[in-house]
């Protein structure tokens, strides 16, 4: 941090390597809908960097482009549109076999890695990751798709038999649900939404998919791989205010599926628009505030290496961040004062510098929300024990460790979604316990320490209040084969890969008592080919 307080944090364009440098902001006038690529003459809403740029001695966030504030006319028509694809399972694509829908995704794949570096440069610049996460973010997306279409292969090589039952004989597949509506979170625009919008697709169902707040035109290269990739109306864009562009989706009741992965708030205004809510499938990754709990026998040096990565990768913008850590008393000064060094390690800067791990936040007054989160607790008794900690330079705030937090403190329960990392102290593991029981939240937590006896004892109960327990490392996703859900405010549905496959689809069967004649009648649609779904047909 210190050179570049010498010169402004932020760079002039003349400073940004060419290839990350935006030559000019990107009008993204257009929207997917039935199949056509549709020009929007309407207002437009502009979208702001959290790289900011100066003029005229003012800093402030750059402008880098637009995109569509469409109106409850053109949502309703996308939802027309999928609707109409399905046709209530009568349609196309969700009576088309899972060869071939295979086939539409792996072309759409194709199209969407040309799209790379136009993609990694604009997470750098609407969310301000940095280039390596952008990447990894880009990649794991592209790894995600090709997972899931294996373990569909596997799933219908599965289903490609009949079985016999007490005298019934049936074939059981899994069948789309239909209308998906999804909407992924800022913090990971692509990925998330995709870990969603994949397996929904090439289920069967037709989608509608709103980006999220933040990270909208780097969806602008994918519009026309998706129209040129899917049969229309099977995927739809809508962009604009949720109020205006999603509440008459949800109330109009033919949304089958919501798909969200964002707030709690969110999510219960949404399915409560619903007018027949037990229609509605929902697959909800919301919020979460995961623990650590460092044990007094736990490696120091690991635990500090793993708590940094996981409070701060991403500036902590991840659902999965530890947003709390509890310390045993005994090992508080030094687990505190190593765990201040490795932040004080990180460097900030901008998201295409070469080891830069800290950036801007994208969030609209997210530094000014931080700060006061930090005022709380510092007048309720903490600090920031780390140099420079919290310090804020317009959309950039250095990474704070804040403790001794206590109950009381917002930071003790709010879920910060930023580079602040509390602390706390316990002297029984009844307290950290107590924490995790009586929290909102219920996704997942870290246990720092070597003795099995102690470890084991702690992580039977814990399993039973979140969904993933991490021994001695970070709280993470990955890998994406794992199930990834959370109890209380923190989740709804499992997604992995070969989870988001069952989550957007019901089993469905057609079974027929053993006679003869039904023998035969079976015998001669599977023979002939008659019939999509009755079919032992497998895929290699
Ligand atoms: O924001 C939530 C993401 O699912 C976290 O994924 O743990 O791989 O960063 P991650």
């Amino acid at each position: 941090m210190t050179n570049r307080e010498q010169t402004s944090f932020f760079p002039d364009d003349g400073l940004i390597p060419e290839k990350y440098r935006l030559i000019s902001p990107i009008e993204q006038r257009h929207y997917l809908c039935d199949g056509v690529i549709k020009d929007w003459c309407g207002p437009q809403q502009k979208v702001f960097s959290p790289i900011c740029e100066t003029v005229d001695q003012i800093v402030r966030p750059r402008h880098i482009g637009c995109f569509p504030l469409l109106t409850s006319e053109q949502a309703e028509e996308a939802l027309e549109a999928a609707c109409r694809a399905y046709d209530h399972g009568r349609g196309a694509w969700p009576t088309m076999s899972v060869e071939e829908r295979i086939r539409h995704v792996e072309a759409f794949t194709l199209r969407m890695q040309e799209a790379r570096d136009e993609i990694v440069k604009l997470l750098m610049w609407e969310i301000g990751k940095t280039l390596p996460d952008s990447e990894k973010e880009f990649d794991r997306t592209i790894d995600y798709i090709r997972d899931t279409i294996d373990s569909l292969k596997e799933l219908d090589r599965l289903s490609s038999r009949f079985v016999i039952e007490k005298g019934v004989l049936g074939q059981i597949r899994r069948a789309p649900l239909g209308v998906v509506l999804c909407m992924g979170p800022f913090n990971y625009p692509l990925n998330e939404t995709f870990t969603t919008l994949i397996p929904a697709l090439i289920m069967g169902n037709t989608v509608i998919f709103k980006p999220p707040k933040l990270g909208v035109l780097l969806f602008k290269p994918l519009l026309k791989a998706f129209q040129d990739s899917f049969p229309k109306g099977v995927i739809n864009t809508v962009y604009g205010d949720g109020q205006t562009v999603i509440g008459p989706l949800m109330k109009s009741g033919k949304i089958d599926v919501l798909a969200f992965i964002g707030t709690s708030r969110v999510a219960d205004i949404l399915k409560h628009q619903h007018p027949t809510p037990h229609r509605l499938r929902c697959v909800l990754g919301l919020d979460a505030k995961n623990a650590a709990i460092v044990l007094k026998d736990a490696d120091i040096e690991n635990a500090v290496k793993e708590c940094a990565l996981g409070s701060l990768s991403f500036n902590g913008q991840r659902c999965t961040a530890l947003k709390i850590i509890f310390v045993h008393r005994e090992i508080a000064d030094e687990f505190i004062g190593t765990f201040s060094e490795a932040v004080s390690m990180l460097e900030g800067g901008m998201p295409w510098e070469p080891g830069v791990r800290i950036t801007p936040l994208p969030e609209p007054d997210k530094t000014t929300y931080l700060t006061g989160l930090i005022e709380d607790a510092c007048q309720k008794g903490a600090r920031i024990v780390n140099p420079d900690g919290g310090t804020v330079k317009h959309t950039f705030m250095s990474p704070a460790v804040v403790y001794p937090v206590e109950p009381g403190m917002k930071l003790y329960t709010d879920e910060q979604f930023g580079p602040i990392v509390p602390i706390a102290v316990f002297s029984d593991t009844a307290e950290p316990m107590n924490y995790v029981t009586q929290s909102n939240y219920g996704q997942q937590v870290s246990l720092f320490g070597s003795n099995p006896g102690l470890l084991a004892e702690l992580l039977d109960p814990l399993v039973n209040q979140v969904c993933r327990v991490n021994i001695n490392s970070q709280c993470q996703r990955g890998p994406d084969t794992f199930p990834f859900t959370g109890r209380k405010d923190s989740a709804e549905g499992t997604l992995s890969v070969s989870d988001a496959l069952r989550v957007f689809t019901i089993r469905t069967l057609v079974a027929a008592k053993t006679t003869e004649a039904n023998k035969q009648i079976i015998n001669a649609i599977v023979k002939e080919r008659k019939s999509r779904f009755l079919s032992t047909d497998f895929i290699l």
